[in-house]
């Protein structure tokens, strides 16, 4: 029975990869929705029946098991590099130019791959022996976050290679939300009454850092792969153009963009630029400009890269759209930490594809600068992602009458004196809690997913709540019972238990998430993090003073006067007690960084390791709080060498660096212990 059941389970994954395959790298499925449907649930039954059975590479383990507390990092094998961008079509010309130039004796025109650029945001996988097993955000461009399990949940990234893959494949490309997968999954958030995305490259960054990989799986996410990082023993590593590698990469079961194609020379370019450009409001995805890439490899390595980019590909980006419209009223809003921002209420108008009703002034200083008034009319710029600016006023237009806009005295929600500090930009409400604008903010904020990540408490049930004077602190909410959020407008009574529920299990939290939801100024995710490692539980943190706090790593003099201040309060040293009274609990973070058992030692690895992966060992090292590092110094503490060590291994012996083998480091992570130099 097993026999048979373990050839069905084969033939089923061969057969949803096959139409995975069709569907979205081909963009030609053979059979309705409906019955690759029916395949899945065939395979998840089996599957259930035989549970020995299950792979990870199944399609059906693409969304993992539970929600992650934080992203590990990943240091990049090849770093992941940025474009230079281009703006006009002179800028084109000379980047030609340079480019002949640095190759000499090129006859005609040079090849150039020409490509859409995306505009979503890059991810790096890798795939050994044709499964994947790693995938991560570019970050800094050295290292990035570990999203392999949000990208897993992505349903055009294939699980496992088709056909003779390499030994190891790291691929790059752009994960992007495609523009009718976002409309529509705005309009169902909007239906569901909560926060909608500006744009699809925000709603595609969202949904790849988020910690439950479920909400990315629900998420309309697609990639398209443009280059590739290391790739090991493989016929794929010989490539010698662009164009061909990426043919290559489609018959892996990669995507890749429809529109890329080889052009000549940087006419056959900007005839691209055009062609794309008028093309672009009709693409499928949303786009920021083209990218020109020199197609044949050997010259590529020739041209080489400058800091931080290539020198064989130029990104020519689209200008910045612009409008004018006219300025309605100037309004002022209060943030979560009291902070007064002046805001345009504009004439509605359509730019850089989205419809724009207000642009931020940012400061009092901003606007007189640029002398914006109310009845002006005003040049607004919205480019790619950002937030709608005014750029300049056209004051040749400005009707009679009109006054320079002043700061309010008081604060607009609360009433409470306004006041900007000598050499700060910005102006602050002083009413602290007292001010509804900054609790409603503040509760946003201790509700949201990196927080106490309250699902269903949205924007207007907050603002509900605190209206109504029935939640004041974040305290409050642990006191909200079914039926008072069933009174509430647009509440079911299912929502209401399910929020009941929702706030109720957001008191097994963290203790980075309760540190950022706090809402302490400068307090981010990584500061969050870096205090619970330093502290390991809030008692400390609460005793500890200003320069204690100062001794934690990355944590700068404004950013702990921020928290010591904050800790001093007794209104906040209450929420606390309140908050524990309400059951709210957290471990104790056991790995502080300072005595985790490796820290404060780096290592390299180098040469193959028999039983584990550089990258297993890498993290089994990082997981004891060592640092892995890609490259051997004075500063390195031990280089792991496996078979066939070369470059690394010489200069660590020239640098008198320990170096040790496998079966030593299979002790120090057995034991946990720290090794003598
Ligand atoms: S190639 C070394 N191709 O643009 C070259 N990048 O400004 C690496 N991007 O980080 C990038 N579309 O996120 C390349 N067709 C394309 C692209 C593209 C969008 C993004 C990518 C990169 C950024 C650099």
């Amino acid at each position: 029975m097993t026999d048979a059941a373990q050839r069905r389970i084969v033939a089923l994954r061969a057969a949803i990869e096959h139409h995975d395959y069709r569907y979205h790298v081909l963009d030609d499925p053979e059979i309705p929705d409906a019955e690759y449907d029916r395949l899945m649930v065939e395979l998840r039954e089996l599957e259930a029946r035989h549970p020995e059975l299950v792979t990870p590479d199944s399609p059906t383990q693409r969304v993992g098991a539970a929600p992650l507390d934080t992203f590990g990092e990943v240091v990049h094998r090849v770093p992941m590099l940025s474009l230079d961008n281009g703006f006009s079509a002179d800028d084109a010309r000379a980047f030609d130019r340079r480019a002949r130039e640095r190759l000499g004796e090129v006859d005609g025109a040079i090849d150039y791959a020409a490509e859409p650029k995306l505009d979503g945001l890059a991810i790096s996988i890798t795939y050994e022996k044709g499964v994947l097993a790693q995938a991560s955000t570019r970050g800094d461009g050295t290292r990035g976050e570990d999203v392999t399990a949000n990208i897993r949940a992505i349903r055009g990234v294939p699980l496992r290679l088709r056909g003779a893959a390499p030994a190891l494949l790291e691929v790059r490309g752009e994960v992007f939300m495609p523009v009718k997968g976002f409309e529509r999954m705005n309009a169902a958030l909007a239906a569901r009454g909560e926060k909608t995305f500006v744009n699809p490259r925000n709603a595609a960054a969202g949904a790849v850092r988020q910690l439950d990989p479920r909400v990315t799986a629900s998420r309309p996410l697609a990639f398209f792969c443009y280059g590739v990082g290391t790739i090991a023993d493989s016929a794929l590593a010989q490539w010698r153009r662009y164009s061909e590698l990426l043919g290559s990469l489609r018959d892996l079961g990669l995507r890749t963009c429809p529109e890329s194609t080889v052009v000549a020379g940087v006419d056959g370019c900007l005839a691209f630029y055009e062609r794309i450009g008028h093309a672009r409001a009709k693409l499928a995805y949303q786009i920021d400009g083209v990218v020109y890439k020199v197609d044949r490899r050997d010259w590529q390595e020739r041209l080489g890269f400058a800091a931080r980019a290539p020198r064989w590909a130029l990104a020519h980006k689209f200008p910045a759209d612009e409008v004018e419209t006219a300025v309605t009223a100037v309004e002022f809003q209060v943030g979560r930490t009291g902070a007064v921002t002046p805001v345009a209420r504009l004439r509605p108008v359509f730019v850089g594809g989205v419809t724009v009703s207000n642009a931020t002034l940012h400061n009092m200083d901003e606007v007189a600068r640029k002398d914006v008034r109310v009845g002006d009319t005003v040049v607004i710029r919205r480019a790619g992602d950002v937030i709608p600016e005014v750029v300049r006023v056209r004051a040749e237009l400005r009707p009679p009458g009109t006054h320079p806009v002043a700061l309010p005295t008081h604060c607009p929600v609360c009433g409470s004196p306004v006041v900007r500090e000598e050499g700060e930009a910005v102006a602050r409400c002083t009413g602290g809690f007292r001010c509804q604008a900054q609790r409603r903010e503040a509760l946003r904020h201790f509700a949201s997913r990196r927080a106490l990540d309250i699902d269903g408490l949205g924007e207007r049930i907050i603002d509900q709540l605190v209206a109504a004077d029935r939640v004041r602190s974040p305290a409050d909410l642990y006191t909200l019972t079914k039926d008072e959020l069933a009174a509430l407008e647009r509440m079911g009574d299912k929502s209401a238990q399910n929020l009941v529920d929702a706030i109720a299990a957001s008191r097994e939290t963290t203790l980075p998430r309760l540190l950022l939801g706090l809402g302490i100024r400068e307090v981010g995710e990584a500061t969050a993090l870096a205090l619970a490692r330093h502290f390991g539980d809030i008692g400390a943190l609460m005793d500890a003073d200003e320069a204690q706090i100062r001794g934690v790593p990355d944590v700068g003099p404004v950013v702990a006067a921020h928290v010591a201040q904050f800790f001093a309060d007794s209104a906040n040293r209450e929420l606390i007690d309140a908050l524990r009274r309400h059951g709210m609990h957290w471990p104790v973070v056991v790995e502080r960084a300072a005595d985790a058992p490796l820290a404060g030692l780096t290592f390299v690895l180098t040469g193959r390791l028999a039983s584990v992966t550089r990258e297993e060992a890498g993290a089994a090292l990082a997981a004891l709080g060592a640092k892995v590092a890609g490259s051997v110094s004075k500063k390195t503490n031990f280089v792991v060498a496996g078979e066939e060590a070369g470059g690394k291994l010489d200069k660590a012996r020239a640098l008198g660096v320990a170096v040790i083998d496998e079966a030593a480091l299979t002790k120090i992570l057995a034991d946990r212990r720290r090794p003598r130099t």
